[in-house]
């Protein structure tokens, strides 16, 4: 694997876009509506999703067995459009592993994106977040917040039936409005102040159309694809080295580690287009 790295390191390849399953789509389809011009390679891990309770170790493990998949196949900027993952692994990858597998190569999340964009538009200066399990325990919300705006509260709602609902194709049926509801009462009790609420997890959007029925009061929500893909513009533009590190002939493959009919089912869904999908394995690549 690491030769794998080595013999590809010099040309330019496509950007990796990666999550557990169908969710990173909805952040994959903004970066390529502000970003049409470069390649991108999809990943979702569908064999193992979901990741949102699942244990900080395996999280980590999953994650960067991906990213080192994702270096394989000639990316060199790798986004971890998965809120869990972000929360969970980006960090140590960041910090233990890049250095170690190639210094010069990238792996970002979707967190600090978002909170850089979204934090300064809430008034009341009391913030909504609603998460899988795994993001919400983590904490990362608040840790990001707290160095950007240290006078904001923020106040996290684990969803957990909610990732089941869009993966199994339930958001909108009337099942889901009960667990919909259910969440954001949760939410406001806890902090009746809140007027601005991120969706902080990249499946969520799909439930928009409930999520705005049940509010229990007027306040701003927020989908975080449009903001982590403005983000990802100003990074490559900042960052011109990396840029031409990235090839730009406006294709898009996506891979699965589950079966790809089901896959290209399912992100068709997402994504409003026909999605022709190819199942790969990542778990050997350790
Ligand atoms: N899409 C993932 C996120 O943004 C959650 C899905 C999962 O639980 O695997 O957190």
């Amino acid at each position: 694997m690491e030769a794998q790295i080595d013999r590809k390191s010099r040309d330019a390849g496509p950007i990796g876009i990666f999550d557990s399953g169908y969710g990173g789509l909805t952040v994959l389809s903004e970066i390529r509506a502000l970003l049409p011009e470069y390649d991108y390679i999809y990943l979702g891990d569908n064999a193992r999703a979901p990741y949102g309770n699942r244990s900080y170790e395996r999280v980590y493990q999953f994650t960067l067995q991906a990213v080192k998949w994702f270096f394989g196949q000639g990316c060199h900027l790798v986004i971890l459009a998965c809120n869990t993952a972000s929360a969970k692994a980006l960090r140590t990858i960041q910090q233990v592993n890049l250095p170690e597998l190639d210094p010069h190569r990238r792996v970002l999340g979707v967190i600090r994106p978002t909170v850089e964009s979204v934090a300064a538009l809430s008034e009341s200066g009391h913030i909504g977040v609603l998460g899988t399990e795994g993001t919400i325990r983590s904490g990362s919300y608040e840790l990001e917040v707290g160095k950007l705006y240290p006078h904001i509260t923020v106040t996290g709602e684990a969803c957990a039936m909610w990732v089941p609902l869009v993966e199994n194709r339930e958001y909108d049926k009337p099942g889901s409005d009960y667990f919909v509801k259910q969440h954001l009462e949760r939410l406001f009790k806890k902090d009746p102040l809140i007027d601005t609420i991120i969706l902080g997890c990249t499946h969520y959007p799909l439930l928009m159309h409930k999520i705005t029925r049940y509010l229990p009061k007027e306040a701003n929500v927020i989908s975080q694809g449009r903001y982590v893909a403005e983000r990802l513009r100003d990074y490559l533009q900042r960052r011109s080295e990396m840029d031409g590190r990235c090839t730009k002939e406006g294709s898009v493959r996506y891979f699965t580690t589950d079966s790809p009919e089901r896959f290209g089912q399912q992100a068709s869904i997402f994504l409003n287009e026909r999605v022709d999908a190819l199942q790969t394995d990542i778990e050997q690549k350790l």
